[in-house]
């Protein structure tokens, strides 16, 4: 079996979490390098990972790049991602910044894997909160079409990366230690313990979050439909691991609720809890790979009109796997 040497840049909250996946899934790993801003040695799940500062020359002997650097004008992806194309690897990229380029396919497996053959060096891996809506409606929408989508998500601080963790430990232990919840003081981030926070990203048009316009632009590339009438509302709450959805959806045919139910139980990489009363909750899906959905109900007063709740690990589905199940692609093609 042919083996790749595959890089990690980044050793955060998803770094981390793409060690564990590749060892896991016995990725056919050649040489495996780890990158970051600084040199050390880390932990994970008792075996060490030597790693290196990366640089422009750090791509020279990889196949396939996985890099999960933080986003923006400082982040690896920006500064070195087009150095490891150069170099002859395969960038798969976790942030935001190519996503919605055009000549840069962005791929959930489940929903639309052939994407993979497009590539031209680099390939987009969806934000989490837009993975788990679109693999648990994949199917939904395939055999019955979606005419609206309305999201609200409830996401674990660690999608914000290891400060915000780090920052929920110290306000909980603070809170508990005082037994008292301060409020925000003046000019400060907002605590995220014991709170719930309606922003998640920076205000853009029509005063929708960055997080919300992802869940709508990303959607529309990967089921390839912009007519889908698309709305959320995202929101930080104080769990570590695993978002959250409430989501309402109305088909374009005509469908009845056995139906729903049939598709979410066959649907891939979905777990459908049928009976409405036992549902998934964010910790039954930590360090799990799947997306769980339960709670379907219809719209009592809307022909074609239902809620799901889905929940699922932003670590894993939500970025580190999703990145390597498409890295297993680039392998097969
Ligand atoms: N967390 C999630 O649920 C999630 C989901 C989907 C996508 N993503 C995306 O995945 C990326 C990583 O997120 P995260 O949560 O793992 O962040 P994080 O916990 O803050 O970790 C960031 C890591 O990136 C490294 N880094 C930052 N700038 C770098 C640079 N210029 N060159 C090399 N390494 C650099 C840091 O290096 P040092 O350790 O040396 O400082 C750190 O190890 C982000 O783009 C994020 O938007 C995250």
């Amino acid at each position: 079996m042919k083996k790749y040497n595959v890089a990690v840049i980044g050793v955060g909250m998803v770094g981390i979490e793409m060690l564990r996946v590749l060892k896991q899934r016995n990725f056919p790993l050649g040489e495996l390098q780890v990158f970051a801003r600084s040199a050390r040695d880390i932990d994970v799940d008792g075996q060490t990972y030597s790693v290196k500062t990366i640089t422009p020359e750090s791509f020279e002997d990889t196949d396939i790049a996985l890099f999960a650097g933080t986003e923006g004008e400082k982040g690896a992806s920006v500064l070195y991602a087009k150095q490891a194309i150069k170099s002859g690897a395969i960038v798969i990229d976790n942030g935001a910044d190519f996503r919605l380029r055009s000549d840069v396919p962005l791929i959930v497996p489940e929903v639309n894997p052939q994407a993979v053959k497009s590539h031209k060096g680099l390939i987009a891996n969806p934000n989490c909160t837009t993975i788990q809506l679109v693999v648990a409606l994949n199917e939904i929408y395939k055999r019955f079409g979606l005419e609206q989508i309305i999201l609200t998500s409830f996401q674990a601080v660690s999608g914000a990366g290891k400060k915000a963790v780090e920052q929920l430990w110290e306000e909980t232990e603070e809170a508990i230690r005082s037994k008292h919840c301060p409020p925000k003081p003046a000019g400060r981030r907002q605590k995220s313990a014991f709170n719930a926070i309606p922003q998640i990203g920076d205000f853009g048009e029509y005063n929708y979050t960055t997080e919300e316009w992802k869940t709508v632009h990303e959607t529309h590339k990967l089921f390839e439909d912009s007519s889908i009438k698309i709305s959320s509302t995202c929101v930080r709450v104080p769990v570590f691991v695993s978002h959250s959805e409430a989501i309402y959806f109305r088909t374009k045919k005509g469908v009845c609720l056995k139906e729903i139910e049939e598709v979410l139980g066959e649907s891939e990489g979905v777990v459908f809890f049928k009976d409405p009363q036992d549902f998934p909750l964010a910790l039954d899906a930590q360090g799990r790979d799947e997306v769980f959905v339960g709670r379907l109900r219809e719209d009592h007063f809307n022909k074609n009109c239902f809620w799901l709740w889905c929940v699922s690990d932003n670590l894993r589905k939500g970025a580190a796997l999703n990145a390597v199940q498409i890295a297993e692609l680039v392998c097969q093609n």
